[in-house]
């Protein structure tokens, strides 16, 4: 990840995690309209370090929305049912008693099957159980880098199959589900569909190339054979899941995060049966991946 250079930030305090992967910012209120200012430097943190954290932020639906929308227009969020009154907030809530597998178990891009998948996405913490319940982010920017470039040339004019259908697809785990769940997923023909995106992808705000796929979300690589696609995919899941180029969020109450869909991945941990884990998710809009 770029490192911003020392004393870089003006108005806000920017802690990059030891690989540049992932930051902590302070000296912000997020309940109230950023001046602009601040808003360009926490723009600047997040596109220089991806996944950006704010602690002690005890944010209201409302702020929540407000502070979303600096960031950009919402984006679009099929298969769950929203906040009742909030088409653009998600509560992500497992209930103590809860079997079912916690949501987002796998690794993926958020949406990456959208013809326009989400730029970012902030995830507000209300309730955190006291073990577990961590979200893991891979840096796949540093992990294209890492590529030999060989490896970087072959994969330049892939293009990757992505679906919703493995997950939200009539045939997908949730219609499969048995155990009940408090989230409402919303199982559909439309989740079978598939879009093709260039399997790197150009950050459009750094200039800097990350690949572009998840076990969750990408099928095959276009072209392929099933067998050939699995080798290929199989093997840069294996390679971007490395720890070097993982970041473990570790959750407190009220805490902000803000992730960069374009060159992350993510996965919620889980480990946490038995207590009660609530959190509020909005996205914002992106732009066609190139
Ligand atoms: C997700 O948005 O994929 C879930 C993240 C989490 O609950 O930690």
């Amino acid at each position: 990840m770029l490192q911003a250079a020392e004393g870089a930030y003006r108005t806000i305090t920017v802690r990059p995690e030891p690989s540049g992967f992932g930051a902590e910012i302070t000296g912000l209120d997020l309940s109230r309209p950023l001046d602009r200012e601040q808003l360009a430097e926490v723009k600047a943190a997040w596109a220089a370090h991806a996944v950006v954290r704010f602690p002690d932020q005890p944010l209201d639906l409302d702020q929540l929305e407000a502070f979303t929308l600096q960031i950009g227009p919402f984006g679009e969020d099929p298969f769950i049912k929203p906040m009742p009154g909030r088409p653009n907030v998600l509560e992500l809530r497992r209930e103590p008693d809860e079997k079912a597998t916690n949501f987002g178990a796998g690794w993926h891009s958020d949406w990456s099957f959208q013809p326009t998948p989400p730029a970012a996405t902030l995830l507000h913490s209300e309730v955190v159980p006291h073990v577990g319940g961590d979200t893991l982010f891979c840096d796949c920017t540093r992990a294209y880098e890492a590529l030999s470039p060989t490896m970087r040339s072959m994969l330049a004019p892939l293009r990757a199959v992505h679906s919703a259908g493995r997950a939200y697809g009539t045939k997908g785990v949730f219609a499969r589900e048995t155990e009940r769940r408090t989230m409402q997923i919303i199982v559909s023909e439309e989740a079978d569909k598939t879009h093709t995106h260039p399997l790197v992808r150009t950050h459009p705000v750094t200039g800097r190339k990350a690949l572009f796929i998840s076990p969750v979300y990408t099928l095959g690589i276009e072209g392929l054979s099933p067998q050939e696609s699995q080798a290929i995919l199989g093997y840069l899941f294996g390679h971007m899941t490395q720890d070097a180029f993982v970041y473990r969020h570790r959750w407190r109450p009220r805490m902000l995060l803000m992730w960069d869909n374009r060159c992350t991945m993510h996965l919620a941990e889980g480990g946490y049966d038995g207590h009660l884990r609530v959190m509020h998710r909005t996205t914002v809009a992106g732009d066609v991946p190139a």
